[in-house]
């Protein structure tokens, strides 16, 4: 039997820092508030010049090389993103070319929030199934470009950032089980309802949010998903290292834990210096925690998507 494992996490944040006294000094808005509304803290923003593809290779770079991999011995590159470079080429195509190499497959994933766990269930399906061997799964997302800076509501909450994994075949299981859902039905409580035609922008080009209505179905979701995901892999909460849940909002994450019954330390938390960096976050923080020695070989982590679609699903997977 085939199975796929991470053999290594790389990430990259731009070096520009914003803090909630930035927004505080030109919006109606507060630290205080912010800080205790979403236990976010400060996001980092990316530069003109730098597209999701910039981001993607210094993650990329960093995984590669915790993998002990190659550019040349990837044969699949799926990068999970809603803020491409291009409406296309795919922004995988371009990460491909930036590294230097040519001919594997290439694509993107389109999920929202829910982008790097679709990215990794499908890499893991392409390796199972035998025709790939290594595989670079990012998420990486310029929501900044994006955002509404003058709607309180929405523009405090997001950052700028990418997260990249190597996925590679082995006799071992790494993913035990994913389950990836959707409900189309719920398409505007999160969306950016807009596209280009003819040279212009039809619609609107910025984020629009219920977020009362998006923070009740993530709640929901994660919890509904952690507990399918752990009954197909066989396994009980108990067996589990940490959580990882799309960093969307510290109340979502903490609500999450609780209504399992999962001890708070499990729970991986970044959203407080990352903000929410949509497909990007998972793997941020699954790096941040690889790197610093807290996720160790051996541990079993539950990944976690949520976002516009509405898309949800999770991972459980052994380092
Ligand atoms: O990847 C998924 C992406 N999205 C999310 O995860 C977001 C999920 N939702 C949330 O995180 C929360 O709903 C928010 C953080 C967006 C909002 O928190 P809330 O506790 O649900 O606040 P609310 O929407 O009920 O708003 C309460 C008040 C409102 O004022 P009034 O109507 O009570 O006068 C808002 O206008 O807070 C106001 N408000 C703000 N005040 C200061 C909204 N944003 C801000 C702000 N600063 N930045």
């Amino acid at each position: 039997m085939i199975y796929s494992r991470i053999t290594g996490t790389g990430s990259y944040l731009p070096a520009r820092v914003m803090t909630n006294q930035e927004f505080a000094a030109r919006l109606d808005t507060s630290d205080a508030w912010i800080r205790s509304r979403t236990g976010i803290v400060q996001r980092h923003i990316a530069e003109s010049s730098q597209g999701s593809s910039d981001l993607a290779l210094h993650a990329s770079v960093k995984a590669l090389e915790a993998a002990g991999t190659k550019p040349a011995d990837v044969d699949l590159i799926i990068v999970a993103t809603s803020t491409p470079d291009y409406v296309f080429p795919s922004t995988a195509c371009l990460l491909q070319a930036k590294l230097g190499v040519k001919g594997c497959a290439a694509f993107d994933v389109q999920a929202v929030c829910s982008g790097f766990v679709y990215g990794l269930a499908t890499a893991d399906s392409f390796i199972k199934a035998g025709g790939h061997k290594k595989a670079l799964v990012v998420g990486a997302e310029v929501f900044s470009r994006i955002l509404d800076w003058n709607d309180r509501g929405t523009c405090v909450l997001f950052g700028d950032g990418a997260g990249a994994v190597v996925l590679s075949a082995d006799s071992k299981p790494g993913v035990h089980a994913s389950i990836l859902r959707a409900d189309g039905s719920y398409a505007d409580i999160l969306s950016v309802p807009g596209n280009v035609c003819g040279g212009a922008i039809v619609g609107t080009p910025f984020l629009r949010m219920d977020g009362q209505a998006v923070f009740k179905f993530a709640v929901r979701v994660l919890e509904e998903s952690a507990r399918e995901t752990l009954a197909a892999a066989k396994m009980a909460l108990e067996d589990l290292d940490w959580l990882i849940p799309h960093q969307a909002n510290v109340r979502i994450l903490e609500a999450t834990a609780r209504k399992l019954g999962l001890p708070r330390e499990k729970l991986v938390v970044t959203v407080d210096h990352h903000g929410n960096t949509s497909a990007a976050s998972v793997p941020l923080a699954l790096d941040e925690f690889v790197r610093s020695g807290k996720i160790r070989a051996g541990h079993r982590v539950l990944l976690q998507g949520v976002g516009g679609g509405f898309t949800w699903g999770s991972s459980l997977v052994t380092l």
